[in-house]
């Protein structure tokens, strides 16, 4: 036996991407279908980003520039390698070839259809390969085990891992399977993967039997268990479904444990990043999607829809308030019913109460801002800001058209359309000037009576 490599060495990932997923009857390739607002692809490769990894190699489809692109957001820096042919799993990963050097200490495999795994797992396979093990598998006890690859132990460990469509009926009876994670000692991954054939029932090179090479060279496999929700592999959308609500219930019990508050956990949909903080109060119906963060206190009311947004301590959200990316809502904002942000730093203590729309606008400090402001961002060509001051009071039903600056403490008077600066201090009234007649309505009422009344009589 050689020594062990220490786990500080450096650990390389290959993450197999290829292939169309044509069970998700997509246009979209598998991988980049998404759970709670990130890919398959994005969150696998933060698993092994926040575990173990400095180094990522992705293996992709031919023709799928939009995987690989992924690929870089989700791990910066990953290398990129086309499989022109699909010929199995070991093969997938020997396209990674020029990076599998033997400097590495690990080489850890994984499936980006297999979004669930946690970054502590990825690391027990490291940790395994680092206490001694030249191999070491990721298997977990599945329900019905039709399809998956069998572990097969003995008293030293994994034998072999054996293809659903390769195993004697005694083997299929194994409820041990395969996960499909994987990791080996950096120093001999190269040697066990190019010691694989591909003599089986679909004549692939399968990553399985690297199983059966490492033991060839007198290393010694083993085998790590994960809760099979955890290694759920997605092939359709009924799966998608499935892994969406696996990783809800999980967001949601770490938002919980970590001092917020929903009212009704199960209608409260979270984006993997949603950072939610101390005495936070979420009530039923409230999706979040990627890039919210939300201060202590806040209370985000029922049906809402949040993404992209910043929302500070003690603000109040909703109910059915939309707030879209870019919007800022500084400490005590509330925003009420009916009320849609998009593109605007809202400053502590302003109101939005009432049914209005602030678009690529920046609202001053306890500045109100009436029922039904709209502000108009858009000539059809190009978005403008609207600058509101600090205290300034818009009065219900305005049209803000940008741009336009309302300077600090200024009036604008119900009703108006505001297409000119306003300055500080000052009161806009733009709205036709009030008429009166006085008995008008009197008259007009006696005049249409007896007109009536001569008609009946015909
Ligand atoms: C694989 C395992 C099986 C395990 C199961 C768990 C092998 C040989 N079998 O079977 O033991 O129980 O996963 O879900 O590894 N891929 C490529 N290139 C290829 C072939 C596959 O990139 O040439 C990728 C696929 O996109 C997928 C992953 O590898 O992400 C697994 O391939 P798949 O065909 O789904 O293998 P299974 O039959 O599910
Ligand atoms: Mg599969």
């Amino acid at each position: 036996m050689t020594e062990a490599p220490s786990s500080q060495g450096r650990v390389l990932a290959v993450v197999l991407a290829a292939g169309e997923g044509t069970r998700m009857k997509s246009s979209l390739p598998k991988v980049l279908h998404k759970v709670a607002g990130r890919s398959m692809l994005g969150h696998v490769l933060a698993s092994v980003r926040d575990s173990v990894a400095s180094a990522a190699a992705v293996v992709i489809g031919p023709n799928h520039e939009d995987v690989a692109r992924e690929a870089a957001r989700g791990f910066p820096g990953a290398t990129i390698h086309v499989q022109a042919d699909r010929k199995g799993t070991a093969h997938a990963v020997l396209q990674a070839e020029t990076v599998l050097d033997e400097g590495l200490a690990a080489v850890v495999v994984l499936f980006a259809d297999t979004p669930l795994v946690r970054p502590e797992t990825v690391a027990k396979l490291r940790d395994a390969v680092a206490a001694g093990a030249g191999v070491a598998v990721l298997a977990f006890r599945a329900a019905d085990p039709a399809g998956y690859g069998r572990v097969l132990t003995g008293p030293d460990g994994v034998r072999a891992i054996r293809e659903h469509k390769d195993a004697t009926a005694d083997e299929r009876r194994v409820t041990l399977c395969n996960a499909g994670l994987m990791a080996l000692d950096g120093r001999h991954a190269l040697a066990i993967l190019k010691g694989i054939g591909s003599a089986n029932a679909q004549g692939e090179f399968y990553l399985t039997d690297a199983v059966e090479a490492a033991r060839a060279r007198g290393l010694s496999v083993t085998v790590v268990e994960a809760p099979e929700a955890e290694v759920m592999g997605i092939n359709d959308r009924v799966q998608l479904a499935q892994a969406e609500a696996l990783m809800q219930a999980r967001l949601r019990e770490t938002a919980m444990r970590e001092g917020a508050t929903f009212i009704d956990p199960a209608s409260v949909f979270l984006s993997h990043d949603t950072v939610l903080g101390r005495d936070v109060v979420v009530e039923p119906q409230v999706f979040f999607g990627p890039g919210v963060t939300v201060g202590d206190r806040a209370v985000i009311h029922a049906h809402c829809h949040i993404e992209g947004a910043a929302i500070a301590a003690d603000a109040h959200v909703g109910p059915f308030a939309r707030l879209r990316p870019g919007a800022t809502l500084g400490e005590g904002v509330k925003v009420g019913n009916f009320v849609e942000i998009k593109n605007a730093a809202v400053a502590a203590g302003a109101k939005i109460s009432h049914l209005s729309y602030i678009g690529d606008a920046e609202v001053g400090r306890e500045a109100n801002i009436g029922a039904g402001t709209i502000t108009c961002n858009y000539d059809g060509y190009f978005k403008h800001l609207t600058v509101i001051g600090a205290n300034a009071f818009i009065g219900s039903n305005s049209s803000l058209v940008a741009p336009v600056t309302i300077a600090a403490g200024a009036y604008v008077g119900s009703g108006s359309v505001v297409t000119r600066d306003v300055p500080a201090g000052s009161l806009a009234l733009a709205r036709a000037p009030q008429v009166v007649k006085e008995g008008w309505a009197e008259r007009f009422n006696s005049m249409m009576k007896a007109r009536k009344a001569a008609r009946a009589k015909l």
